[in-house]
C-alpha cells in the first residue's frame, strides 16, 4: 500500500492543469450502456475509479479502449452487445457509484441484477430513492440476498417523480433510465450539480430529449434508442477547489488552468472572506496569498449545489486549522463526514466535533506526523495540512487519493511542494466505496 510524504516547505508558485471530473466521467461511462453505438469521452481522467468502472463495463461485454496522455486522454466505449447484466457484490462494494449501472442496463436490456452497495465511511448512504424512482418508471424490483433484481418486460414507462430530498445519484440514475422510457418523465427536486448537467448534455448529444437542464425540474421525453458520439468531460471542480485550498494554505501564487471557477464560487467567496486573492483568468483562476499574513477564520455549511460542496469540506477545514479565530463548519449532506478531524488533530490542529458541527480553533503552526487517509477528500485535506506542517507528514492508505486525484504529487511538486510517493504493495480495486 503506497503512502505519501510531505515536508512543509513554504509557498507554492506555478500552474496546475485541472483534469476531467471524476464524478462526471463515471456517470458518462455508465451512459455508454444506453447506446449500441460508440461513445468517445475526451478529457478523461485516469483514476482508480474510472479504471474500476471500465472493468465493470467490460464484464457486461462493453469494449473499453483508452488512448492518449495528459490533456489528450480519451476513452472509447463500444456497447454494441450487452452480454451480461450482472454486477456482483465484490465489485459494487468497492465503488458505490457502480450501483448506477442498474437503470441503464434495465433500460437497454429489460433486466439487470446489481448488488446493493452497503454503507461506507462517510455515512449509511442508502439507495432507496433510486429504487423507488425506478419502480415508478415501471421496473419490477425484488431485493434478495443483497441484490436488486429488476425487470421491465414491457420496457420502462415515463412517470412524474418528486424526490423527497435532493440526491445526486438518484437524479442521474433516473435520468439515464428515463431517456429510453416510453412517454414523458418529470423529475422534481432534481439535483443540479454541474456533473448532472454534463451528463444531461451528453445524453442530448446522443439524441435524448431533456428539458430543464441545470434546474431542479428535468423533463425527459423518452426515445426508442440513443446514438453514440463524442463528449468532453467537464473540468473537475472538486480537484480545482482542492488545489485552490492548497495554494491558500501554503501561500504563494498558483494558476489553475483548464478549469471553470464559476462552479466553485461557494468556496472561493469564503476564501476571499478569509483573506485569499482569487483572480479569474481566461481558462481558470489565480489563487494568491501573502504567506506572511494569517488568514481569518470563516464559517461554512455544506449544501447541495450551488451551495458549499460537501466534497470540499475537509479541504476547507484543513485551511482553517491555521487561520486566526474559530471557524464553525456544518456538514449537512453526510452524517459521518468528519473522519479527517482526528487526523488533522494529530498534526496539532484544535478541532472539536459535535454531531454535524465542527469547531476549528486556528493554531499558529502544525507539526508533521504519520496520519491515515479515511476517504478520498479527507486524504487530500491531510496533504493540504502537510504543506505547512513543520517536518514530515506521512499519509497512509493513499489508495483513497488515487480514486479521485490524478498525478497529485506531480501537480503539486511542479509548484514547489516537497511531496513524494513511497511505494508499497498494490491494493486490489479502488479501496472501499464512494
Ligand atoms: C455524490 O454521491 C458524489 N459521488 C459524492 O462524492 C458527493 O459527496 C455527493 O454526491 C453529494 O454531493 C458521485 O458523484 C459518484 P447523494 P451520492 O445521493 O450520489 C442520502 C466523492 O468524494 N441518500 O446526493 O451518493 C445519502 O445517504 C463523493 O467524490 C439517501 O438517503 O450522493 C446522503 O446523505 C463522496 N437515499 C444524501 O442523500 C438515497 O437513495 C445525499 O446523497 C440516496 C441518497
Amino acid at each position: 500500500m503506497d503512502s505519501i510524504t510531505v515536508h512543509g516547505n513554504g509557498p507554492l508558485y506555478g500552474s496546475i492543469p485541472v483534469s476531467g471530473a471524476k464524478n462526471s466521467a463515471i456517470k458518462l461511462m455508465a451512459a455508454s450502456i444506453l447506446t449500441d453505438q460508440t461513445l468517445l469521452l475526451t478529457n478523461m481522467p485516469r483514476l482508480a475509479d474510472t479504471k474500476f468502472l471500465g472493468r465493470l463495463l467490460q464484464q457486461f461485454g462493453i469494449a473499453v479502449t483508452e488512448n492518449g496522455h495528459g490533456a489528450d486522454q480519451e476513452t472509447l466505449f463500444d456497447a454494441r452487445e450487452i452480454t451480461s447484466s450482472f454486477a456482483p457484490y465484490d465489485l459494487v462494494r468497492q465503488m458505490r457509484a457502480s450501483f448506477n449501472v442498474l437503470g441503464p442496463l434495465l433500460a437497454r436490456t429489460g433486466r439487470a441484477k446489481v448488488s446493493l452497495p452497503g454503507g461506507c465511511t462517510i455515512g449509511a448512504r442508502p439507495v432507496d430513492l433510486h429504487i423507488d424512482a425506478l419502480t415508478r418508471l415501471g421496473a419490477v424490483i425484488e431485493l434478495e440476498e443483497g441484490y436488486v433484481s429488476a425487470t421491465a418486460p414491457r420496457g420502462l414507462i415515463g412517470a412524474e417523480i418528486e424526490f423527497p430530498f435532493v440526491s445526486v445519484g438518484a437524479t442521474e440514475h433516473t435520468l439515464m433510465a428515463a431517456t429510453l422510457a416510453r412517454g414523458t418523465t418529470v423529475l422534481k427536486r432534481a439535483a443540479r450539480e454541474p456533473e448532472i448537467g454534463d451528463l444531461a448534455r451528453c445524453l442530448v448529444m446522443m439524441g435524448a430529449k431533456i428539458e430543464g437542464i441545470d434546474t431542479d425540474t428535468l423533463t425527459i421525453e423518452g426515445v426508442t434508442s440513443l446514438n453514440g458520439g463524442e463528449w468532453s468531460v467537464i473540468p473537475d471542480r472538486i480537484e480545482m477547489g482542492s488545489y485552490a485550498c492548497a495554494a491558500a494554505m501554503a501561500g504563494g501564487e498558483v494558476r489553475l488552468t483548464r478549469s471553470r471557477p464559476e462552479l466553485i464560487t461557494a468556496l472561493t467567496d469564503r476564501m476571499v472572506e478569509a483573506g485569499v486573492e482569487v483572480i479569474p483568468t481566461e481558462d481558470g483562476v489565480i489563487v494568491k496569498r501573502d504567506p506572511s499574513q494569517r488568514l481569518k477564520a470563516v464559517n461554512v455549511a455544506t449544501e447541495v449545489y450551488p451551495g458549499f460542496a460537501t466534497d470540499l469540506q475537509a479541504q476547507f477545514m484543513a485551511l482553517m486549522t491555521t487561520a486566526d479565530g474559530v471557524s464553525v463548519i456544518h456538514e449537512n449532506i453526510f452524517e459521518n463526514r468528519f473522519m479527517h478531524a482526528p487526523e488533522l488533530m494529530r498534526l496539532g490542529a484544535e478541532i472539536s466535533v459535535h454531531a454535524g458541527e465542527a469547531h476549528v480553533t486556528g493554531v499558529e503552526k502544525l507539526k508533521g506526523a504519520p496520519v491515515m487517509a479515511t476517504d478520498l477528500r479527507a486524504s487530500v485535506s491531510l496533504v493540504i495540512a502537510g504543506l505547512v506542517a513543520e517536518g514530515e507528514t506521512n499519509i497512509g492508505r493513499v489508495y483513497h487519493l488515487d480514486r479521485g486525484f490524478e498525478r497529485l504529487e506531480e501537480k503539486l511538486g511542479a509548484c514547489g511542494a516537497d511531496i513524494r510517493r513511497v511505494k508499497g504493495p498494490p491494493v486490489e480495486g479502488p479501496g472501499d466505496d464512494h
